[in-house]
């Protein structure tokens, strides 16, 4: 076996994770850390947050019981220990969310229904895709829909996020923060995991190439459909202001200013910045983008 793992094991984990970004948070946050007044007393923003919180759980619970179900599938040792990591990862990133909900006003007896209410039935769609392929034990693909597709596409969605939280909700950027540094070392271990793979077997490219293709159109409608739910960033500002507090201008992201941007063009650039470097994750690896096909209804 390769090097591939080389900054993925155990010890590195403990050290940077837990005992390094973790360390003195509760929840993924600072102790003290509370949800903003506004976002718990109008419910415009409440019912909002909920709903990216939903997605965020759906999404979390998926890639729990991928990385859970993938240790038993690897074919080598240090795959096995490296998932085991990204396994506690994924149920913190789990209880982290959830707890958001409950921060949020949602009473542990609702929590089900709630996420039944909000979860997007594409996001719904990829996890039940993933988790049959990890249910077969079938390896790469598990990796390539997790590892690759699912969190190389969210990846650039926790980043939005929390450049449109760093400001106005320190809390909540803070968890997320914590996610997208667990992230990162999730796709990391994807590229280089799959790269090795397809060096060692070049006959499984297209394969691959087409398992991409069949799972990331899920995802990228998950976006879509979000992007254009809920207020857009003007009646957000609109209920600060009405509330005699000061929209914050200055969250950008990709050179667009967060708040001041119309539904159409968040949707745009994040469809370009997530569509950008799954390309350029895809070449590392070895293996061309393939455009998704909108699936017959
Ligand atoms: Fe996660
Ligand atoms: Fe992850």
């Amino acid at each position: 076996m390769t090097d591939f793992l080389k900054g993925y094991d155990i010890q590195y984990w403990l050290e940077s994770c837990p005992q390094g970004y973790l360390e003195d948070t509760q929840y993924g946050h600072g102790a003290s850390a509370r949800e903003p007044d506004l976002v718990l007393e109008n419910p415009t923003l409440r019912e909002q947050a909920i709903g990216t919180t939903v997605q965020l759980v759906v999404g979390e619970r998926c890639a729990l019981a991928a990385s859970s179900g993938l240790i038993n599938a690897a074919p080598d040792e240090a795959s096995k220990r490296f998932l085991a990591t990204q396994t506690l990862d994924e149920a913190r990133h789990v209880e982290v969310f959830t707890h958001r909900l409950y921060d949020l006003g949602v009473k542990k007896g609702e929590l089900e229904d709630v996420i039944a209410q909000y979860a997007n039935p594409n996001l719904v769609h990829f996890a039940e895709l993933l988790l049959e392929r990890v249910d077969a034990k079938d390896f790469v693909a598990g990796v390539v829909g997790q590892n690759v597709v699912l969190e190389g596409m969210a990846f650039n969605v926790f980043e939005m996020l929390q450049a449109a939280n760093r400001e106005t909700n320190p809390k909540f950027a803070q968890t997320l923060a914590g996610t997208i540094a667990d992230e990162r070392r999730h796709v990391g271990f994807g590229e280089n995991r799959i790269g090795s793979l397809v060096r060692e077997h070049p006959e499984r490219k297209r394969d691959i190439e087409q398992l991409q293709k069949e799972m990331s159109y899920f995802m990228l409608a998950t976006f879509g459909d979000q992007m254009r739910q809920g207020p857009t960033p003007e009646q957000v500002s609109e209920i600060v202001t009405a509330s005699g507090g000061t929209p914050v201008r200055q969250a950008e992201w990709q050179g667009l200013k967060l708040s001041e941007a119309a539904p159409e063009e968040l949707e745009a650039v994040l469809g370009d910045t997530i569509l950008k470097e799954f390309k350029l994750r895809l070449e590392r690896i070895g293996i061309e983008y393939q455009t998704p096909e909108r699936p017959a209804a």
